[in-house]
């Protein structure tokens, strides 16, 4: 089951942090820590130089841009380097965030400057979903990066995102506030762009704070222009949330697979998203149990690992709108390659079937790109035939 990759740079740790700020080639390290300061000094000046009128034009920016594709595409090729052993989750980020990387430094080099410069929005989207899974502490680095002028401008919600991607999520979540008590923006936009529900995640995975969403989302239904619906769904959300809290104590794997149920039965109809908070804290635990799990020795196959990653891409299928791009197929990939002849296996291929062949609008397996296609039946060879 252990993905084959290279290992590049096994090293001692310990000094590495300091030693990855103070030099940037030293990217030695086991730990993501250390490719991430990478990538943040990278990102922290490509970023302000993307939202400028002229972009990446002017010869200065050119100059320091060129530096900061290059070390962002290192540091990436780094991280993924470090991402074996990590859940698979992990591995499919980093590896679409080394992919961007190299896509934006050759859009910049080819002189397509726009295309960089979209380039770089874009690869924001994997740092936002890989600090939105877990349990974290705000970053202290870039504590006065959203000071800057250039950044000032950005439109709260942008700014609640790029705050997610640096991780100052206590920044985010105030940035977020700022806009559900914004008297212009109107309620409706802020479920249909999927502002609550990202507010939700990192309020529900990275904070654990059920209390303060609540209060958040209180004032929101209290706001007269907000549509019927919208203050009836945040009634059902606040139930769940105040359900949450205080945490309850037992066996995480068992609480998320009730939570996930829950979610379920109350997304009625099935399109609303009534079951968001349930399905959010259920994913909750099971990505924590899952990094937990594949760090440790699970067994093999590992039935309890193929059903907490079945679970996730249902759960995905159900709340992945608004700016995420839904993940279930990795989800049930990973499902699969955990239990191969396992219970769920066979529904679990049958999603990325469907989902890849519909996500490239592809008539048959032959008209995937080659790179999904031998994925898939790789997949279908592990995965027994249906009776
Ligand atoms: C595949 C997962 C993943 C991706 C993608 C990712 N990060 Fe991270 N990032 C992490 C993890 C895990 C940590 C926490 C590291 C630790 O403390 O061990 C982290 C930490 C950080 C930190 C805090 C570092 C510190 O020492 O305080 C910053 C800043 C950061 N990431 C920025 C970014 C930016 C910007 C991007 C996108 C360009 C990004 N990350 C993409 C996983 C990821």
């Amino acid at each position: 089951m252990k993905r084959s990759m290279k290992r590049v740079g096994r090293g001692a740790c310990g000094f590495l942090l300091t030693a990855a700020l103070l030099a940037p080639t030293a990217l030695d390290a086991e730990e993501p820590a250390e490719s991430m300061a990478e990538v943040y000094a990278a990102i922290s000046v490509l970023l302000p130089l993307s939202v400028q009128e002229q972009g990446f034009a002017p010869a200065e920016a050119r100059s320091q841009a060129t530096l900061a594709f290059a070390r962002l595409e290192r540091a990436s090729q780094a991280l993924l380097d470090h991402s074996e052993g990590r859940d698979a989750e992990f591995f499919a980020l980093s590896r679409g965030l080394a992919a961007d990387a190299e896509l934006a430094r050759w859009a910049f080099e080819m002189g397509r400057l726009e295309e960089a410069r979209f380039q770089v929005h874009l690869l924001t989207s994997h740092c936002v979903d890989c600090h939105s899974r877990l349990p974290a502490a705000d970053s202290g680095l870039a504590g006065r990066l959203f000071q800057r002028a250039e950044l000032a401008e950005l439109r709260p919600t942008e700014r609640a995102r790029l705050q997610t991607a640096t991780r100052r999520f206590d920044d985010a979540r105030a940035s977020w506030e700022q806009v559900f008590a914004d008297p212009a923006i109107p309620p409706i936009e802020m479920d249909a762009s999927g502002w609550l529900s990202d507010y939700l995640r990192v309020s529900l995975r990275v904070k654990r704070d059920p209390a303060r969403a609540a209060r958040a989302l209180a004032k929101l239904a209290e706001r007269g222009d907000t549509p019927r619906y919208l203050v009836s769904r945040i009634a059902t959300w606040r139930q769940g949330l105040a359900k949450l809290e205080p945490e309850k104590p037992g066996d995480p794997r068992a609480r998320a697979i009730a939570l996930a149920k829950e979610g379920r039965d109350l997304a009625d109809p099935p399109t609303s998203t009534n079951g968001l908070v349930h399905d959010l804290a259920a994913s909750s635990l099971l990505l924590e149990w899952i990094d937990a799990r594949v760090r440790g020795d699970g067994p093999d196959p590992d039935l309890e690992l193929a059903e907490a990653w079945f679970l996730l891409g249902q759960i995905e299928d159900r709340t992945a709108h608004g700016s995420w791009v839904p993940r279930s197929e990795v989800y049930m990939e990973a499902a699969i390659r955990a239990a191969p002849d396992g219970p769920r296996a066979r529904a679990a291929f049958e999603r990325v079937e469907e989902t890849l062949l519909m996500g490239y609008g592809a008539d048959g397996v032959s008209m995937l790109p080659r790179r999904e296609r031998e994925r898939l039946e790789e997949l279908a060879a592990m995965v027994p035939a249906s009776p």
